[in-house]
């Protein structure tokens, strides 16, 4: 699998040729401005909630790449009204086979509403399985307990968790839910974007490695191979 970071929660996870796309918000994301978002593949978009720091460029590449955006189904709907032709309506508990990844709707604790005020429904995260391995996205969420059911009945290569604080958990809480995933290997998203949400980076790496664990804080616009 071959991740790639595009700022803030926006990330590209390519498996066996194909790209899902997580949170595109990459052309109004200042920290971003080097990356070129109409470059960005995409063969699926998955989208955990309507805030403006998620959606992004979502219906921009939707547009260009024909990707459809797997989110839940008040979003699904309110793409449909924007001209975004393909997409998947799904909501908790639900998965659905891609082909090359099984993907799965699970619960977030945080709240959704889209740029124009329309509802959004719940905000969600994602686990991600395959035959290279499998992975849990958090979304936007706090610390919550339903993450233990995700540790006893998924077994998580890594995770993508949030981890700025103020709007989301933080970095302490981020290692408390790595606990609960059951998962040593952690890539930090929604950080530092702006000054509210700025981890010290050093300090959040040495609380992972006192645990055995290991987070990976990526630079933009660089990519890993796991
Ligand atoms: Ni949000
Ligand atoms: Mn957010």
């Amino acid at each position: 699998m071959n991740i790639t970071y595009y700022g803030h929660s926006a990330f590209g996870v390519e498996i066996k040729q194909k790209h899902l796309l997580f949170d595109p918000f990459i052309s109004e994301n200042p920290a971003a401005a080097d990356i070129d978002s109409s470059q960005v593949p995409a063969d699926y978009i998955l989208l955990t909630h309507g805030h403006g720091d998620h959606l992004g460029d979502t219906v921009k590449i939707s547009e260009r790449t024909g990707a459809p955006v797997i989110t839940n189904f008040e979003i699904t709907t309110w793409l449909g009204n924007k001209g975004v032709e393909k997409s998947v309506p799904m909501n908790f508990g639900g998965s659905i086979d891609l082909g090359f990844c099984k993907i799965k709707m699970v619960l977030a604790t945080h709240s959704s509403t889209l740029p124009d005020g329309s509802p959004a429904g719940n905000p969600c995260g994602f686990v991600v399985e395959c035959e290279e391995g499998s992975f849990y996205y958090s979304g936007d969420t706090g610390l919550h307990y339903d993450m233990k059911l995700l540790g006893e009945f998924h077994s998580l290569d890594f995770a993508f968790l949030c981890m700025g604080d103020h709007f989301t958990m933080g970095v302490a809480d981020s290692l408390i839910a790595s606990n609960f995933i059951n998962c040593s290997h952690v890539i930090g998203m929604h950080y530092d974007t702006m000054e509210q949400i700025k981890i010290d980076h050093e300090a959040s790496k040495k609380l992972y490695k006192d645990a055995g664990k290991t987070l990976e804080l990526m630079e933009i616009g660089s990519s890993l191979e796991i």
